[in-house]
Formats: structure tokens, C-alpha cells, sequence
């Protein structure tokens, strides 16, 4: 089967072509980062426009990479949801309108069950059940996965995002957005030790998060040092390094107590943060402590693409999911909502 995924839920617009036997056979991003940077993030109506722009070319530059034609697509997955509303409006609407026109199914995708997949496009996938650590730039939760669809949620952030907590400190010591892969660059040259930042929610048991606090506590530190005059490249870096090392640290205390409290020794980490190269590390050190794997995505489909809806949506699709041609999104929509296959 072979199955045309289009994401449009927020700043980038991915296209790919899956096919259920011989893998993943083409994706193209275009990503609209520079678009917004002047804005410091995300400006939905701009967004919006893009996608419409990027869509079709994207689809046809696809096409033309996987040596296929239209006619060979079997069916259409797309982001419905959570996102943007106006964004995801342009991939859905976008996708009926070609399965009408071609005569084949589409369907809708859950975003965060897309990042989720994704490691399964790499070499070794995980075998369910695992534990799942989606950290995006809208979610961190932890998930017990028993198979597609199958997501017990154990923990979530009660405020901020990982993501979103990376952004907001990057933002406020004048950094570019997206703020996660810049703090992680600074911090490589950041002086450990010089500031200790708090690990939110570690010292009471519980899975959930809490990232609001690590935001403020960044903004105090920073103004301190600009009252000091002490708020150049070194400050940036070092306040990156520890900034950085907080959020490690809690997620990795948080992941080893998913993984006690489940039995379970497999750990995949999903969404745009997971390309954290720290991150990575300190899970890898410490499953490696309890004799079990972590999985990931290459960087490219950590953050959002269009190869993990294709590939999501082709399981479903498989299995027989169908849809009317209403085109319907949904800006919040919980994972534990989706129906097992
Ligand atoms: O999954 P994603 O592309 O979009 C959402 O679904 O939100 O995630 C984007 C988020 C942004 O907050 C970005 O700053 C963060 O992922 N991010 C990173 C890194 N690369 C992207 N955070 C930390 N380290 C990175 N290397
Ligand atoms: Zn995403």
C-alpha cells in the first residue's frame, strides 16, 4: 500500500511517500522558520498561507524523488490534529480534495501518535509494549505503549512544554527561535556548576511535569547578571548549560520511574526535543544501567515531518480505518482517544 502523508500542523509542511512493503520511499520538508523568526514564533495566519503555497509543489517534488505517479497512491494520511487550526485546514482539506479526486481513502492522523511512530522507521524499531517520552514544542507526556493506539498516558506536563520551556528561555537572553536547538548549541560552551538550576516535580513521586518554574527562575538569573553587567556570550552559554541539565536531568529521573513502575526496559523518546543530543546521552546512560534500550529518529523526523504521518496513517490504513470526506481537525485532541488497532 502505498500512502501519500502530508503535516501541516504547525510551521512545517512535510510531505512523504510510505509504502507499506518497501518502506519509506521519498519525504520533503519545507520549513517556515524563517518566516517567523522576525516574530520571535509561531504567527498562525502566516502559517497558514504557507502551507497552501508549499503544498502542491512539495507533493509533486515527491512524486518525481520516489519515481512514482499519482496514480500509483493507494491513500492520504494527514495531520487532524492537535495543531494549529488554521494549519491543519490546509493539509486536511488539501488531502480530501486529492483522495476525492483520485478515488482513494484519506485519513486523519494524530500528530503526537505520528512523532510516536516515527522510530519505527529507523533500522532497529522498538518492540511493544515501551515507554514513550513525547517532548515537544506543545507536549511532554509519558506513554505506556502496548501497540498502535494501545497509550496509557502515566504522566504530562501541567504547564509548560519542554519545548516550549527551551523557546521561552532562548527568547528571553535574545536568542532565535526555535530557542531548543540554539540553547543546545550554546550550552557545549557553557561552564558547568556556575549556576544550579531546580529539577521541577523530582523531590514528590509522580510522573507529571512542570517546566513553568525552570522559565522563571532562567529569567531571574538572566537579569541579575544584565543588572551586573555580566550579560554576554559566556553568561548565554553557561545559562544554556544549566538550563539544559535541569530539563535532562528531570526528564531522565521521570523516564527511570515510568520504567520501574511498568516493568518495562524499552524507552522511546518522540518529538522535536528528542534530537536533544543531551538528552539521548543521559537515557542511553541510563537505561544502559538497567540493561534496556532507548529508541529514537534520525534528527530530521524528531521534529515535525511528513514521513511519520505517512507511516502512521498507513498502519491504520491497513488495518482497514476509513473516513467520510468531511474535512474536520481538532486543536486539542487527547491521544488516549484514538481507537486500538
Ligand atoms: O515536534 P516539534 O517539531 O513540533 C511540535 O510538535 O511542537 O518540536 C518543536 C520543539 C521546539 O520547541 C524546539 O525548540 C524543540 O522542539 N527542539 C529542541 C531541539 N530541536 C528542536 N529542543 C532541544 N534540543 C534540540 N536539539
Ligand atoms: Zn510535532
Amino acid at each position: 500500500m502505498l500512502v501519500l502523508g502530508l503535516e501541516t500542523s504547525c510551521d512545517e509542511t512535510g510531505v512523504a511517500l510510505y509504502d507499506s512493503e518497501r518502506g519509506l520511499l521519498a519525504d520533503a520538508l519545507f520549513s517556515q522558520i524563517d518566516l517567523h523568526r522576525v516574530y520571535g514564533g509561531v504567527v498562525p495566519e502566516l502559517a497558514s498561507r504557507d502551507h497552501v503555497k508549499r503544498m502542491l509543489p512539495l507533493i509533486r517534488q515527491v512524486l518525481a524523488e520516489a519515481d512514482c505517479v499519482a496514480t500509483e497512491i493507494d491513500a492520504i494520511a494527514y495531520t487532524a490534529g492537535p495543531g494549529l487550526v488554521g494549519a491543519l485546514l490546509v493539509g486536511a482539506s488539501c488531502a480530501q480534495a486529492l483522495a476525492f479526486a483520485w478515488g482513494i481513502p484519506a485519513l486523519g492522523v494524530h500528530h503526537m501518535e505520528g512523532h510516536l511512530l516515527a522510530p519505527m522507521l529507523e533500522e532497529q524499531p522498538p518492540e511493544f509494549p515501551f515507554v514513550a517520552l513525547l517532548v515537544s514544542g506543545g507536549h511532554t507526556q509519558l506513554v505506556r505503549v502496548d501497540g498502535i493506539g494501545r497509550y496509557e498516558l502515566l504522566g504530562e506536563s501541567l504547564d509548560d512544554a519542554a519545548g516550549e520551556a527551551f523557546d521561552k528561555t532562548a527568547k528571553l537572553m535574545g536568542l532565535n527561535y526555535p530557542g531548543g536547538p540554539e540553547i543546545s548549541r550554546l550550552a557545549t560552551q557553557g561552564v558547568p556548576g556556575r549556576f544550579i538550576f531546580p529539577r521541577p516535580m523530582t523531590d514528590r513521586p509522580g510522573l507529571d511535569f512542570s517546566f513553568s518554574g525552570l522559565k522563571t527562575f532562567a529569567l531571574n538569573t538572566w537579569q541579575q547578571c544584565q543588572k551586573a553587567g555580566d550579560d554576554g556570550e559566556q553568561t548565554r552559554c553557561d545559562v544554556s548549560l544549566a538550563f539544559q541539565q535541569a530539563v535532562v536531568e528531570t526528564l531522565t529521573i521521570k523516564c527511570k520511574r515510568a520504567l520501574k513502575q511498568t516493568g518495562l526496559k524499552r524507552l522511546v523518546i518522540a518529538g522535536g526535543v528528542s534530537a536533544n543530543k543531551a538528552l539521548r546521552a543521559s537515557l542511553e546512560e541510563m537505561l544502559a544501567g538497567l540493561k534496556g534500550n532507548v529508541y529514537y529518529a534520525r534528527p530530521q523526523f524528531c521534529t515535525d515531518n511528513g514521513a511519520m504521518i505517512a507511516y502512521a496513517g498507513c498502519q491504520r490504513l491497513a488495518a482497514g480505518q476509513q473516513e467520510s470526506l468531511a474535512i474536520s481537525v481538532q486543536a486539542r485532541w487527547p491521544m488516549e482517544q484514538l481507537s486500538p488497532l
